[in-house]
């Protein structure tokens, strides 16, 4: 029996970082996806392949084998490893052996939300095949769990909007909230093709912001007032307001030193190609932006993203979250 689960990328709209610090943030889902399928195995071994980025592994107890692409395998696939066996546990199948098989379309480090999504499609995935009615909280909660070991002090946002999908305001430790824009947009990307950490950023942030307090108010204050001001935004169906909200978020992610001359550069293309507005999306550092646009635009911001060295694509908002099912 073969089991497959889809879970969905991301794109924060605004308030990456602050949401760190219990700032709201509006982060939608996008159709960019990763899958996993699930397979048991007559042994004890789980054995994890990825197809991109390409590595393998095999862990049997404390042994660990990487049997392709020494890097990410160790990098991507152990962590999916712990992952798997957490919801095997979870789900009562303790000692399992599997072989999980990972094909993500979504960029790894760039800032949209790939780790997180692996890590959903996967425990999902586990979870149907040893035939549990899965709840979303849990797939969310393990996914949780793993994201601690790879970002250090995530805020739940990727997890949260890869296992449920649609447009929500993120805030840490309180219920997120789903919202209806009153208009479906298409998100404009543009991908710098620089990798970063995630944790690294994270801890290079709570560094700059712990030595400077009064900045670190006002930086906060200000991103609340942004994210709800996008929220009523989003909620009339105003790009032209939310466009601008989002080029101040960008600035302040400017003071907070995430940006970097190549996201600036996009992101200037991006307005002057007539974008409502732009920033850079994720943890900064490399990594990519995002631009609204009217229709008329969108061709054209397309464009100047990639004249300016960016990749550009037209990602479309995702409703559903993760979806998992059974192949017999
Ligand atoms: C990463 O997608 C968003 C950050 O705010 C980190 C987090 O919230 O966990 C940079």
């Amino acid at each position: 029996m073969k089991s497959i689960a889809v879970a969905p990328a991301k794109v924060i709209l605004t308030g990456e970082h602050f949401v760190v610090y219990g700032v709201p943030a509006l982060v939608s889902a996008v159709d960019i996806y990763s899958k996993t399928a699930v397979s048991t195995r007559r042994d004890t071994t789980i054995v994890a392949r990825s197809s991109s980025p390409r590595c393998a592994i095999s862990i049997n107890g404390e042994h660990t084998r990487v049997l392709e692409g020494e890097r990410n395998a160790r990098k991507m696939l152990e962590p999916m490893i712990r992952v798997a066996q957490a919801a095997l546990n979870r789900f009562g199948s303790r000692n399992q052996g599997l072989n999980i098989r990972i094909d993500s379309e979504i960029p790894v480090g760039v800032g949209l939300g790939s780790s997180a999504a692996v890590a959903i499609s996967t425990i999902a995935a586990v979870g149907k095949l040893c035939k549990r009615r899965l709840y979303r909280e849990t797939i969310r909660q393990l996914a949780f769990g793993s994201e601690r070991l790879i970002h250090k002090i995530p805020s739940g946002i990727d997890q949260t909007i890869s296992t449920f999908g649609g447009v929500i305001v993120y805030q840490k430790e309180k219920p997120f909230r789903r919202i209806s824009p009153r208009q479906i947009f298409p998100i404009i990307v543009g991908d710098t093709g620089k990798r970063r950490s995630t944790g690294k950023m994270v801890s290079k942030v709570r560094t700059l912001l712990a030595e400077r307090d009064v900045f670190a108010k006002r930086a906060l204050r200000s991103a609340g007032i942004i994210s709800r001001s996008a929220l009523a935004a989003l909620r009339c169906g105003d790009l032209k307001r939310l466009g601008q909200l989002m080029n101040q978020n960008h600035e302040l992610l400017r003071e907070i030193e995430i940006s970097t001359t190549e996201l600036d550069r996009l992101v200037s293309a991006a307005r002057e190609a007539g974008a409502f507005g732009a920033k850079l999306t994720g943890a900064g550092g490399g990594g990519c932006m995002i631009a609204v646009a009217s229709s008329d635009c969108t061709s054209s911001v397309l464009q100047a993203i990639g004249h300016a060295g960016g990749t550009p694509y037209l990602a479309r908002m995702e409703h559903r979250g993760v979806r998992s099912w059974v192949i017999n």
